[in-house]
């Protein structure tokens, strides 16, 4: 597989944390710190009320924008929501069927499907995360929850929309617990996913859409992630709200790059 045409993905999820000036702080700290390189797209989730400034703030070559959350209609009667389209022009990425919206708010595979297709249609770019739980994985049964959360995710999808899509593999037990993925369930459960596309969309697309792993990562465990085949970057919870965190792990992903070729 030649890797060298997918750039590497580093998403900062920094979920509930942080209210609108310390998230100004923390970008111009992040500015300071983390150091651009043009094989690796970095990308700053913060909480929706603070897009708004941070868009402004930001150094757009710097760090690309995305949100967590939005609801999958254009707009209407529906109170206390964010449309992808009022989205547009302030992120370019937009998290979608994370397991904390699963989980904790109840979204389902219908719910994620439709978000999916808002962000073709608003032109974000979504980042569908997909991953199984303890029990899941308990009953061996991951690679049958990663297989149906792709293929509901991405109904009605088209092969040229898929080329754009980033998946990140978040197992449910991994996240906010300490205790990450064994580099060879992460080169599987990759593996699975790539299959899955492949037999959906064909081999260009499953070559395009890139992978990422997400789940206690940081900057001590992440190169082991990083050098696993088929993976192409990293969705970081906890660690991204530190900036000497954030910024190795950024650059590790870049010297993993390089070695990848
Ligand atoms: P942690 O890195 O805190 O485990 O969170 C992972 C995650 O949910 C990122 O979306």
């Amino acid at each position: 597989m030649n890797k060298a045409v997918r750039k590497s993905l580093i998403v900062a999820n920094w979920k509930m944390n942080l209210n609108t000036h310390q998230a100004s702080l923390l970008l111009h700290k992040l500015s300071e710190k983390v150091i651009s390189h043009t094989d690796t797209q970095v990308v700053l989730c913060p909480n929706i009320m603070t897009l708004q400034p941070l868009s402004l703030q930001v150094n757009h070559r710097q760090f690309k924008l995305g949100a967590q959350n939005f609801y999958w209609r254009d707009e209407g009667a529906y109170t206390g929501e964010v449309s992808a389209t009022m989205l547009r022009g302030l992120v370019d990425y937009v998290l979608v069927g994370h397991s904390e919206r699963r989980n904790v708010f109840g979204e389902h595979d219908r719910d994620i499907r439709h978000k999916v297709q808002a962000a073709y249609r608003n032109g974000l770019k979504p980042i569908l995360c997909v991953g199984e739980t303890a029990h899941e994985k308990a009953e061996n049964e991951t690679h049958h929850v990663l297989h149906d959360q792709v293929v509901s995710g991405l109904l009605n999808i088209t092969s040229g929309e898929v080329e754009d899509l980033t998946i990140a593999y978040e197992p449910v037990w991994a996240i906010g617990s300490g205790e990450a993925v064994q580099p060879a369930d992460l080169r599987d459960a990759v593996k699975s996913i790539r299959k899955q596309i492949h037999a959906l969309y064909g081999e260009k697309a499953s070559k395009k859409v890139r992978v990422l792993y997400g789940g206690s990562v940081n900057s001590q465990n992440c190169e082991s992630f990083l050098a696993v085949e088929g993976v192409d970057g990293l969705l970081v919870g906890g660690a991204s709200l530190k900036v000497d965190e954030f910024a190795s792990i950024v650059e590790k992903a870049h010297n993993s790059r390089k070695q990848k070729g």
